[in-house]
């Protein structure tokens, strides 16, 4: 594989940009040093590196791209938006018209307000919940990755420097699926906590009793319930998670596959709550979310289109049924080359991801790179092995080919030892301490 321009543009890139890089998620740290390290280019899930190698790719803008790269609809309709100008003095009606289909399609969304982050506006619900109840303690779910780049989550992970300790003490943590411990918290907090933050279900699907029992211990305590379903909305049902699970949050937020990669995310809840936010009331007013490019017409353009396209195509039928061939093609492999307990998949077929471990199995981020490795260099880049809309079964057949041969040498490399088949290091886990 050539890699020439990647190898410079590598250089370049980390003389430049703290971490070579403007997302974490996508340096080179979480990359094989055989691979290519920058995309000019995709279509449907296809994209081209700068050295002109194509690839299969699995990880869709970090899961925000659900119905394609360059997906014509989507593009076209926010193509026409920019015509006529993405910002202006005054609202433009596109706000509005796109706020009332949220509103149409999630059943808590009585009132909307649009961001361009996942992480603004979840910060912003911590925000809102922490001035309507008048208290200063967040509780979140611990086995749950990622709520917001801002200090309330960031400082209780352990790269928390920069982050002052009276802050990080304000976050306390909860587990999920383990009402009992949401009972502790109220009991060591009492009239403490504001809020409760949590996913509705990641890997581990959540139990009735687990989300009645969050929904009735928050109200009992005078608690609000936010639903971050950055990953979940209109990717689980277009309702969100929370049409699946049947459960009514106070505020929920949204973004990633609300726009097939737009910049664009919506804190959604009940007016009582979101009024706060307002102009039109006799309270104190919380300040929330108004950013300069909060409104821009073509990416709520490609919202507004992106969710009209979930309403008319079966395109969360689709996640589900390819995520599922895909599953299922990945454990016959897996049985086949003897992997079991080594390599495997785990999540939602529409948020699969997968696990490697060394001979002693144990988690291996050496193993994670090795795959990785041996998948790029047949066609594929998968971080994650998150569908998308465009993939279809020829694409998936020809990941299943690649996942074959890279099994193949996992399987070697168990026997062998690693060192005979890995090129360079390994990879980092993104969330780390040190460099
Ligand atoms: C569950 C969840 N919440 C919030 C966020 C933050 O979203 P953003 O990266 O758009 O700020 C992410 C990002 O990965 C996420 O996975």
């Amino acid at each position: 594989m050539k890699l020439d321009k990647s190898r410079d543009l590598q250089q370049r890139s980390h003389a430049i940009i703290p971490g070579g890089a403007h997302t974490y998620a996508k340096g080179d740290d979480q990359y094989p040093v055989e691979g290519p390290a920058f995309l000019v280019r995709g279509k449907g899930c296809h994209v081209w590196d700068v050295d002109g190698n194509e690839f299969i790719e699995y990880g869709m803008g970090l899961r925000s791209v659900t119905l394609g790269h360059a997906f014509t609809a989507v593009n076209e309709a926010a193509w026409r938006a920019m015509q006529n100008g993405i910002n202006f003095t005054r609202p433009a009606p596109i706000e509005v018209e796109c706020a009332e289909k949220v509103a149409s399609l999630i059943k808590s969304a009585e009132m909307v307000k649009f961001a361009k982050n996942g992480s603004d506006v979840t910060t912003a619900a911590v925000k809102l919940a922490r001035a309507f109840t008048g208290r200063e303690r967040v509780a979140i779910c611990a086995e749950h990755p990622f709520f917001s780049v801002d200090d309330w989550f960031i400082g209780t992970t352990i790269i928390n420097a920069g982050i002052p300790k009276p802050v990080r003490d304000l976050t306390v943590t909860f587990h999920y699926n383990d009402v009992g411990s949401i009972e502790r918290l109220f009991d060591r907090y009492p009239g403490e906590i504001a809020c409760l933050v949590m996913e509705v279900e990641r890997n581990e699907p959540p139990t009735r009793a687990f989300l009645d029992g969050v929904r009735y211990l928050s109200r009992k305590n005078g608690a609000l319930l936010i639903l971050d379903e950055i990953i979940t909305g209109f990717r689980w049902h277009i309702g969100g998670a929370q049409a699946v699970h049947g459960i009514e949050p106070d505020l929920s937020t949204f973004g990633k596959a609300m726009a097939n990669g737009f910049s664009i995310a919506a804190l959604v809840g009940s007016k009582e709550v979101m009024e706060a936010g307002g102009i039109d009331h006799d309270r104190e007013r919380v300040f929330l979310l108004s950013t300069t490019y909060g409104g821009e017409t073509h990416c709520l353009a490609a919202a507004l289109e992106t969710m009209r396209f979930y309403e008319r195509e079966p395109v969360i039928e689709t996640l589900r049924c390819q995520g599922e061939r895909l599953l299922c093609g990945i454990e016959q492999l897996v049985t086949s080359h003897r992997l079991e307990g080594y390599f495997g998949v785990d999540g939602h077929p529409a948020n699969l991801t997968y696990y490697t471990r060394d001979a002693d199995r144990r988690p291996s981020q050496q193993f994670r790179t090795l795959l990785l490795q041996e998948i790029i260099r047949r066609g594929v880049i998968a971080p994650s092995l998150v569908v998308s809309y465009s993939h279809s079964d020829e694409d998936i057949d020809r990941t299943l080919e690649a996942l074959d041969g890279a099994l193949a040498v996992y399987q070697r490399a168990l026997s062998d030892g690693i060192d005979h088949y890995l090129m360079g290091r390994p990879v980092k886990p993104v969330v780390r301490r040190y460099c």
